[in-house]
């Protein structure tokens, strides 16, 4: 390849998951300690990320469409990365299908990135897909920068093994960050002006360390600590496996207020055949005495799910069992999508694929359920009060929008400033939003 300037000036794109969003700041936070200025826009950048997801064939498919639309009018093109879950499952396949890719960089050696971006500069292409065991999070520049509502992935990989799935290929197996870093960084975070941590992990649970005393906690422990720090008034945490609801992080929801009430718990379907061909580990009972447990400590608790239809072998009346479990819960939001054959997984190879129309019809039934109890949700709010968090300004002069503890967008007017909880009286509910007016500032 042909040697190009250095890059001065970059912009990452992030699609998929919550720790892609996580991984994509600190790969602009890395680009920036090495004197590079972040662009408005693709177009305006020397050198483009594109930080990929590989969950289903479309988020893998798009990233080819996007390298495409990277070429200007004039026919040249940015210095183009691809980092990511599809540079991890993909990575040969990418370099032989985009000649104009100079760099490949899987999500374990994102700290590697500056290197990689010099030598392709030179003129070489440039990849490195190693899963090493956590390295890069010693290798990233400390955090100074943070919104009120700020990420911190706690644990990364996933050793479930679920039939359908490509995380355990492209994250690698399940691994904890060490606690005390966790907590310098929250600190961090706070001091450059976060409220809000939401502890991330593609199985966040699943997460153990020893404390500063050398006793050996899970999750629960950690969201307790983090509670303590000064300036953080709320704490999340997300994605959750039924499976690794343990009693203390149950209890948590009840002895710690400062960790939000809403839990985002994955079930997939409700029907135990499936559930058992998915390799899940739990059946719909099982799920649904787990989610009363929560509720005995945290009756406002806010559920929330994701839900795959059309699974192989999935049948009209394995359907009905997740229709009937949707209805069972009345869950607050939740994901659902169709069943995609991934490369790779043991699902993919299965006989009793469904058909395409019967998938669509199949999502659009599910996709009336959920909508019509995550409206009832809302519209349950209405003449209430709540606190927000206020994340910025809205679109409207005078307006304001932050969450609920309940994770609710809402749309307010009257006096706040972003960072602020502030008490909001309730007066509309949408499907997706809330809306009201400022009654009092809180302190937190
Ligand atoms: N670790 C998390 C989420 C992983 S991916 C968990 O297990 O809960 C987010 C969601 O994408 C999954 O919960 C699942 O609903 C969906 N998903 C994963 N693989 C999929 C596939 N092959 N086809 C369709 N949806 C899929
Ligand atoms: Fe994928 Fe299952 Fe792991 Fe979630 S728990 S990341 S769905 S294998
Ligand atoms: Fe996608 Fe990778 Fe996240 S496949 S959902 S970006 S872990």
């Amino acid at each position: 390849m042909t040697p190009v300037p250095a890059p001065r000036t970059f912009r990452v794109k992030s699609f998929g998951c919550q720790m892609n969003v996580y991984d994509g700041e600190r790969m602009a936070e890395l680009l920036s300690a090495q004197g590079m200025t972040a662009a408005e826009a693709s177009d305006d950048a020397d050198l483009v990320v594109l930080n990929t997801c590989h969950i289903r064939e479309k988020a893998a498919e798009k990233v080819y469409s996007d390298i495409g639309r990277l070429r200007r009018e004039d026919g040249s093109a940015p210095l183009i990365a691809v980092a990511g879950c599809v540079a991890q499952a993909e990575g040969e396949e990418i370099m032989a299908r985009a000649p104009s890719v100079r760099v490949v960089v899987g999500p374990q050696a994102y700290h590697r990135l500056p290197e990689l971006v010099a030598e392709a500069a030179q003129g070489r292409r440039a990849s490195d897909t190693e899963m090493p065991a956590a390295a890069k999070f010693a290798a990233l520049p400390r955090r100074r920068k943070s919104g009120p509502s700020a990420f911190l992935t706690v644990q990364e990989g996933c050793d479930k093994f679920c039939t359908y799935c490509v995380v355990p290929y492209t994250r690698g197996a399940e691994i904890s960050r060490p606690f005390a870093d966790l907590v310098d960084e929250a600190r961090l975070l706070v001091e450059a002006g976060a409220r809000e941590i939401t502890l991330l992990g593609q199985n966040v649970n699943a997460w153990c360390g020893e404390n500063g005393k050398g006793r050996a906690i899970g999750l629960a422990g950690l969201i307790r600590a983090l509670a303590e720090l000064p300036g953080l008034a709320r704490v999340r945490y997300t994605t959750s496996h039924p499976a690794d609801m343990d009693d203390d992080l149950i209890a948590a929801h009840g002895d710690t207020p400062k960790l939000m009430p809403f839990l985002h718990l994955p079930v997939q379907s409700g029907s135990d055949r499936i559930l058992k061909e998915m390799n899940r580990s739990h059946t719909a009972a099982g799920y649904l005495r787990l989610l009363d447990r929560v509720r005995a400590v945290r009756p406002d608790i806010a559920l929330s799910g994701d839900f795959i239809v059309g699974f192989p072998g999935e049948s009209e009346a394995d359907f009905a069992a997740t229709l009937a479990l949707v209805d069972a819960v009345g869950y607050a939001q939740a994901f659902s999508f169709k069943y995609s054959a991934r490369p790779g997984t043991p699902a993919a190879t299965m006989g009793r694929q469904v058909p395409a129309e019967v998938m669509d019809e199949r999502l659009q039934r599910l996709q009336a359920a959920l909508n019509r109890d995550q409206l009832a949700f809302n519209a349950a709010s209405v003449d209430k009060r709540c606190a927000v968090l206020v994340e910025r300004r809205g679109k409207h002069p005078g307006q304001w929008l932050g969450k609920s503890p309940w994770l609710q967008s809402v749309h307010f007017e009257g006096e706040a400033a972003i960072g602020d909880l502030v008490e909001v009286e309730l007066a509309e509910a949408g499907p997706n939003s809330l809306a009201g007016r400022v009654v009092e500032r809180v302190a937190a």
